[in-house]
């Protein structure tokens, strides 16, 4: 008999769908028991989000404080699994603050202690820098991370900032205007990732996971977009300025907040297209360095 432990949080239950959809071909196995455990919060995170909250959560979600989450059943904390998947969400280019609270948990650390982990991300299209923040947090916690899948919207940039955006503030993931693409990861690839769960069946039936993750990449689990990275990157740099600057400022957060918003807007609006066509230009210039991250990012 194998155990499975899959544990996320959601708000708009986008990553349990997810979640449920791999988890198919386990639930089916006779000889696999799956156990769901959705994080939750002693004070729960609102959603749909008021613009004023979704902002708020940026220094505590980028400098990975923890907040307090509620424990898991006895149950699952006598259980040693034999594997791991974590579902998770991307908040500002970081784990979302239940899933950093969970990886910095008492329970957590003895959960994930010595257990292979397959890490599956439904975010936005920003991810690549919070996997490596993930990865930093399984390594303290002698986790061993064995594969990774990443969904996100796979709209053009500046269209999935606006339909994501207007999701958020409304909880509604609905066609914006009727005009815009629905938002967040589609529809089709929730259900699809059904496939993910086969191929994670067999390797845990054979106790190893040698070549999970070049599997998982060939049926299209991680897709890297070359300019996302280096916004990513960019990104992180400008993030961190503002988190440490904006948490010491007890008094005046919410106006140092208000700039935030102003540089995210000018960051997304007039920065990243030009950072785009400077991009291009120089594509030829970064081949073997783009080829090889795309190595590694797909990798775990
Ligand atoms: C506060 C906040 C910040 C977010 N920041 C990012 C981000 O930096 N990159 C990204 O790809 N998606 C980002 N997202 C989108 C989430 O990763 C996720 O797709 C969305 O919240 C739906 O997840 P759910 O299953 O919790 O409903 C953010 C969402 C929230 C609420």
């Amino acid at each position: 008999m194998k155990n499975v432990l899959i544990v996320y949080y959601t708000q708009s239950g986008q990553l349990e769908e997810i979640a449920r959809n791999i988890a198919k071909p386990l639930l089916q196995d006779p000889e696999v028991s799956v156990t769901f455990f959705n994080i939750e919060m002693v004070k729960p995170f609102p959603f749909p989000w008021k613009p004023a909250q979704f902002f708020d959560v940026f220094p505590e979600s980028f400098l990975q404080i923890p907040s307090e989450i509620q424990n898991p059943s006895q149950d699952i904390l006598e259980q040693k699994y034999d594997l791991i998947i974590l579902a998770y969400q991307v908040w500002y280019l970081s784990p979302s603050i239940p899933i950093t609270s969970f990886l910095k948990s008492e329970f957590g650390k003895r959960l994930l202690n010595n257990t292979p982990v397959v890490t599956v991300i439904g975010c936005r299209n920003m991810w690549a820098l919070a996997q490596e923040k993930v990865k930093k947090l399984l390594k303290e916690v002698n986790a061993n991370l064995v594969g990774n899948i990443a969904l996100v919207d796979r709209h053009i940039n500046h269209i999935s900032v606006i339909t994501i955006v207007e999701w958020m503030f409304t909880g509604k993931k609905e066609k914006y205007l009727g005009i815009f693409p629905k938002p967040g990861v589609s529809d089709d690839e929730i259900i699809g990732s059904t496939k993910f769960g086969n191929i994670i069946l067999n390797y845990l039936k054979k106790d190893s996971y040698t070549n999970m993750q070049a599997e998982l990449v060939a049926n299209d689990a991680v897709e890297i977009r070359p300019f996302l990275i280096e916004m990513d990157k960019k990104a992180n740099k400008m993030f961190k300025i503002w988190a440490n600057t904006v948490i010491k400022k007890t008094n005046s957060r919410p106006n140092w907040l208000k700039g935030f918003y102003v540089y995210l807007l000018i960051a997304i609006w007039i920065m990243s297209p030009i950072v785009y066509i400077l991009h291009l230009l120089t594509f030829p210039l970064k081949y073997a360095r783009i080829k090889k991250e795309k190595k590694y990012y797909k990798g775990v």
